[in-house]
């Protein structure tokens, strides 16, 4: 048993509910205050539960990979996350999660991967030719519905209908899990709150339903992710049972295009309000693309347009923080965080840190020269987190986000409509409180 002390510094908060109305008020202010004034781990307390803030690269290292064994996603991850995600890629841990890992893996291979390739580009294709020139759009509502054509046709081989049914019950889903009372109030409660979101979930596994009638009926890829789960299941009969591939299948769709619409949402954000920025781009693609669309090959030489993705995700990580659980005391900083502790590793804070960037709160795509990415601690960007437990469709989005931009500045000029400043809300995702609008402009 190590004699470290226990409790990082932090703020004192207020009797009962801690620090709650703070994090309320505004988490990322207040996470932002916390790494500024208390350093590489800090501890608070909210609605009666503490929660280690780590916000040093080295520390995250040693959480998510070094000593990734003694931490699990926890209690809190699951109580928020679980009722969406059930026993899926996500939420599983163990044995079950290695299976699944195992069976998902080479859907997300890199040959696989340069498959894909062409679905992005053709549907987005087909979003431009649906908007007239200089017609206001909400880009977060238009980017949730092409990533979520592009992850359907790749990952399960078809397109689903009614994709604005499912930005809307997203919608729904993601505010429950955004508020911190949907870790008190229990899942089974018949609150309206929770009633609405279990009505969202079912418009969200009408869906997912018909995707595994379809590969039922032999319609779907046999080398498809969703081919290697019925196979599966078929193999072990009650090892996998209808309700899992169905979690599996809702994690993949929704983890799948939720935060590269917003990765794409953040960068036209960042775009919009930097016409040097978008000047380089339209220039790179017009040298390396020459009139075409782009492809598979080109990606690699679309250097800039990497930059401005990687720089997009610096400012905005789609996924702001990663919750994780000590399994057993660990020493972490020089504190012990004992076993049960809540740990929160802070991709909005590392990310905006000046130890690491300079003028960090500047949109600068440029910054990112392999020099920077040379000395940089290997996490002090960590959108997809990283170790066992690193987005399994890292590779994937990448590549999406990169390909999206591309064709849609060959041919479009995006400008601002709404408010120069995001309102964010702090749920598993960053997801922006408003529409974001924009006046779409043929170049
Ligand atoms: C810019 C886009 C994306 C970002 C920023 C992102 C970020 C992340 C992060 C931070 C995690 C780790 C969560 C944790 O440890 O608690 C994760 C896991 C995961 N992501 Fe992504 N993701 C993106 C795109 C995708 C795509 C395109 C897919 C699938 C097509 C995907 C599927 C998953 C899955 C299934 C997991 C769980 C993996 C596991 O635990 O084995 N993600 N993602």
């Amino acid at each position: 048993m190590s004699d470290l002390p226990e409790r990082p510094p932090g703020p004192d908060g207020w009797p009962v509910v801690g620090s709650f109305p703070e994090y309320a008020r505004d988490a990322f202010a207040f996470e932002t205050r916390l790494a500024r004034e208390y350093g590489p781990l800090t501890f608070y307390s909210s609605l009666g539960r503490g929660f280690y803030q780590v916000n040093d690269p080295e520390l995250i290292e040693t959480v998510l990979v070094h000593q990734n064994q003694s931490f699990g996603k926890g209690e809190l991850f699951h109580t928020i996350v679980d009722p969406v995600g059930g026993d899926g890629l996500l939420t599983a841990e163990g044995e079950q999660w290695r299976r699944q890992r195992h069976m998902a893996n080479p859907a997300f291979h890199p040959d696989r991967i340069a498959e894909y390739s062409q679905i992005m580009v053709e549907e987005t294709e087909a979003l431009l030719s649906t908007w007239d020139d200089s017609e206001t759009v909400n880009v977060h509502e238009e980017m949730m519905e092409v990533t979520l054509d592009i992850v359907t046709r790749a990952l399960f081989g078809m397109t689903v209908d009614d994709g604005g049914a499912i930005a809307d019950a997203m919608d729904v889903v993601m505010e429950r899990v955004s508020s911190p009372i949907s870790s008190i109030v229990p899942e089974w409660a018949p609150t309206p709150g929770n009633r609405e979101f279990f009505r969202a979930i079912d418009r969200i596994d009408a869906v997912v339903d018909a995707i595994i009638e379809h590969h039922r009926n032999g319609k779907g890829r046999e080398d498809s992710v969703l081919a290697a789960l019925l196979a599966a299941q078929d193999e072990e009969g009650e090892g996998m049972d209808d309700e899992l591939v169905r979690d599996e299948v809702r994690t993949l769709l929704l983890a799948g295009h939720e935060t590269t619409a917003l990765a794409l949402t953040f960068t036209l954000f960042c775009l919009a309000q930097n016409p040097a920025a978008e000047d380089r781009l339209v220039g790179e693609l017009e040298t390396v693309l020459e009139g075409e669309r782009p492809t598979m090959a080109d990606a690699r030489s679309l250097e800039y347009t990497e930059q401005v993705v990687d720089e997009s995700m610096r400012l905005y990580p789609p996924v702001h923080g990663i919750l994780r659980e000590a399994n057993e005391d660990v020493d972490l900083g020089g504190y012990t965080v004992p076993a049960g502790a809540t740990v929160s590793l802070n991709q909005w804070t590392v990310h905006r840190d000046e130890r690491f960037y300079d003028d960090p709160m500047v949109f600068d795509p440029s910054r990112w020269t392999d020099k920077l990415k040379e000395s940089l601690p290997r996490f002090a960007y960590f959108p997809f987190s990283g170790g066992p437990r690193r987005c399994v469709g890292d590779r994937f989005a990448k590549l999406e986000a990169k390909l999206v931009l591309a064709t849609l500045y060959q041919d479009r000029h995006f400008e601002l409509v709404s408010e120069p400043q995001l309102s964010l809300s702090p749920s598993i995702t960053t997801r922006p409180t408003e529409p974001v609008l924009m006046r779409v402009h043929e170049r």
